[in-house]
């Protein structure tokens, strides 16, 4: 198959990138499962903006550079912030509906912003944008959605050889090969410009908010082709998963998120025992930026032994409750808490990537057609710990810039598509024992959570890069004997991406923002920069 351009993710980014492109391009999306399944689909608090009349630009800045602990590109969160309302009004303008009082947009309060700012649909909001994105989509004719195709690598010049036979260079993006997870054929697809929108890797973490499909393959690929990726070591874990929800199988491998707004809208963080202890960490107590949250119910959770610590709304009236978080309060209730008149047991689970495939400030990679949007990508905007709902925003704002530049480089488009090979699986066996792949995806999970997580030490992360390092070389040799199917790919990039964060983490000796080193536990000024990693060897 061919097309203008490429987009792989039909998350936020995806769908909002491609309702922009179409308007001068084709454009096909391939997504992995069904379109709606995604981080997208399940983000509730909402996204940030500058909306109100009391609110001013320089404060949503002034609040981003803060949360970002001195790593964040400054002309990056301009364009986020200043460019945010315009986008705003796009998603409105295609049908997004966002909770109204008084004939106002209710804005909301999350940790680390000094005013009222997220606009939000009730509790549900990732799942409001992705409903409206997703109709708008339909009613492209030059956009052609297919799901259930898993990316597999980028077509670069790695797939290509010379006369002589020698393999070139990477410069350029040309599509990608793709897997059709429903019947197990590789396609290939070539377009003049690819762009990634695959999102995060919270799969790589054995508890995590994100959904199965966020095992970070855009990422992976990236560093395979010797893209520049940054900053990986800044995994955010979110402060107040649903205690043991990971382990139900509603929820898939995921845990149930309870909403920072829920901390906004005035709820406490107890002990077991009742007690309050966010005063005794930072001043803004519960809303603190959540690197402070997290670590701060780490470290209660290490000193008492318990296994969760309490989120208490009981002082609120129900009807509030009910109407600001209805998902959250069924949710709840249906698992036998009902948080009118109970706490809510909660954990630290990891949630959001930071770092990402290094971009431009219009999206584009270090190889030329190829462009990142979204979670996947490190446009500057978080540095060491992204501001709450800054992530839908930083979606929306680089997607449209993304689309202009696209625009720019198909008029200057003057040369052709290599014709790339086929895929070749030859001399490859169906395996039958897919059971391995499924404890080696496990040990990667423990492996980065027991020694990779909130608080970390040189010999936690030594010894997960030791164990991470044997389960690429068994993972690979069985890659290169196997006919694909979909987990030994999801396995290969598990194993690629908790590389990289253990690279990068080995590599900052410092503490800042969300990674916290026991062995260096004060920010150095030597550190202050970004780490960029690329294709290195295991
Ligand atoms: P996603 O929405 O994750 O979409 C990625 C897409 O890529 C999916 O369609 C997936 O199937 C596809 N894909 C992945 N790999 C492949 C492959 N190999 N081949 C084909 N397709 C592939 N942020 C906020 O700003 N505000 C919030 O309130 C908020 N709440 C959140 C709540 C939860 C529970 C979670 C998990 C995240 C939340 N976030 C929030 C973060 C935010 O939702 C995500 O960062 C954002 O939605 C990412 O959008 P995206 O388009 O980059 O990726
Ligand atoms: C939440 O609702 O707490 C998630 C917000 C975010 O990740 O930005």
């Amino acid at each position: 198959m061919k097309t203008d351009v490429l987009i792989i993710g039909s998350g936020i980014a995806g769908l909002f990138s491609a309702l922009k492109i179409s308007e001068f391009a084709d454009v096909i999306i391939v997504t992995k499962k069904e379109k709606a399944e995604s981080n997208t689909n399940y983000a509730q608090g909402g996204i940030a903006s500058v909306i109100s009349q009391h609110d001013s630009f320089e404060k949503h800045i002034e609040d981003t550079l803060i949360a970002g602990a001195g790593l964040c590109r400054r002309e990056s969160v301009e364009i986020m912030v200043k460019e945010g309302p315009d986008r705003i009004k796009d998603l409105i303008a295609i049908g997004t509906e966002f909770t109204k009082r008084d004939g106002d947009f209710d804005l909301a309060r999350e940790g680390g912003h000094s005013m009222p700012r997220i606009l939000h649909s009730k509790d549900f909001t990732g799942k409001e944008i992705e409903r409206a994105l997703i109709e708008a989509v339909a009613q492209r004719k030059n956009i052609l959605v297919l799901e259930n195709y898993v990316a597999i690598d980028l077509l670069t010049e790695h797939n290509l050889t010379n006369k002589n036979g020698i393999k070139l260079e990477n410069q350029n993006c040309w599509g990608a090969y793709l897997l059709n997870s429903l019947d197990n054929q590789v396609i290939k697809i070539t377009a003049k410009a690819t762009l990634l929108a695959t999102g995060g890797l919270g799969q790589v973490y054995l508890h995590t908010t994100n959904p199965k499909i966020a095992t970070g393959d855009g990422f992976a690929m990236a560093y395979r082709a010797g893209v520049k990726l940054g900053n990986m070591e800044f995994i955010q874990f979110h402060p107040t998963a649903l205690y043991g929800s990971s382990n139900l199988a509603e929820f898939d491998s995921r845990s149930f998120l309870i909403s920072e707004a829920v901390r906004g809208f005035g709820g406490i963080l107890r002990t077991k025992d009742g007690e309050e202890f966010m005063h005794k960490y930072d001043n803004r107590r519960e809303l603190a930026p959540r690197d402070i949250v997290a670590r701060a119910i780490d470290t209660e959770l290490k000193k008492s032994g318990d296994e969760f610590v309490y989120l208490d709304i009981t002082h609120k009236s129900p009807e509030e409750i009910f109407d600001h978080f209805p998902n959250i309060y069924q949710t709840c209730l249906r698992l036998g808490i009902d948080i009118t008149k109970s706490m809510i047991p909660v954990v630290p689970a990891a949630h959001y990537t930071c770092g990402g495939i290094v971009v431009d400030s219009d999206a584009k990679t270090s190889l030329n057609g190829l462009y990142a949007c979204g979670e996947v990508s490190m446009t500057g905007v978080h540095g060491a710990n992204r501001l709450a709902s800054n992530s839908l925003l930083e979606a929306v704002v680089f997607a449209h810039r993304a689309s202009k530049n696209i625009k720019e480089f198909l008029l200057q488009y003057n040369t052709s598509i290599p014709d790339f090979p086929e895929w070749d699986d030859s001399g490859t066996l169906t395996y039958d024992e897919k059971v391995l792949i499924t404890h080696t995806i496990k040990e990667v999970k423990h492996t980065m959570w027991d020694y990779v997580g909130i608080v970390r030490s040189n010999e936690r992360l030594y010894r997960a890069q030791r164990r991470i390092s044997m389960l690429f070389e068994e993972n690979e040799k069985l890659y290169k004997k196997t006919k694909i199917f979909q987990s030994i790919l999801e396995g290969r990039n598990l194993i690629a991406c908790a590389h990289v964060i253990i690279k990068s983490a080995r590599l900052r000796k410092e503490s800042r923002g969300l990674h916290f080193n026991i062995d260096y536990p004060e920010p150095d000024a030597e550190y202050l920069k970004d780490c960029i990693i690329k294709n290195l060897n295991f």
